[in-house]
């Protein structure tokens, strides 16, 4: 009896720290709350670079439907293949701020945040350079 007590005993204290364990490692995937957060916002994590290509590409999915299958258009609307990331990224943040008169551009980069703007711009650009 006594020995089988004492590996019960055993049992209990070598499961206890694991419980212990996993319950801190739950703890510090819980996301902070903003009170506890640091006084100066921490800058987001760089997104990996494949990713952010990845979402330029997303995004810019939304173009072809207008501009053609990689921005080749066959219609009265202009193409965007061949033009730099540069050209892009600034005819759509001028499209966005209405400072270039458009009829559909300026409500359509109005639903990208500069930041996505650029990735679109820069998927674009990208495209153009692989393929000439
Ligand atoms: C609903 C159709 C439509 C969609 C969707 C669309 N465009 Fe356009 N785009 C146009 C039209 C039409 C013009 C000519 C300007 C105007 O009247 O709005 C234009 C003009 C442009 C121009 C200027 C071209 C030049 O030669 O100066 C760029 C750059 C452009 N679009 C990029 C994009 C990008 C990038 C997307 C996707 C995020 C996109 N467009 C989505 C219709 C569209």
């Amino acid at each position: 009896m006594l020995p089988k007590k004492n590996v019960m005993l055993g049992l209990v204290f070598a499961v206890v720290p694991l419980f212990h364990a996993s319950s801190t490692v739950m703890a510090a995937d819980a996301p902070t709350p903003a009170t506890v957060a640091a006084p100066a916002p921490t800058p987001a994590p760089a997104m990996d670079p494949a990713k952010m290509r990845e979402r330029g590409q997303i995004l810019a999915l939304s173009c072809s439907g207008c501009h053609g299958t990689d921005g080749k258009s066959s219609s009265i609307i202009p193409s965007i293949y061949g033009k730099t990331t540069g050209y892009i990224e600034s005819a759509l943040l001028d499209f966005k701020s209405g400072a270039r008169v458009s009829t559909v551009m300026g409500r359509h980069a109005k639903g990208y945040t500069p930041e996505e703007i650029h990735l679109i711009a820069e998927y674009f650009g990208n495209l153009s350079k692989k393929k000439n």
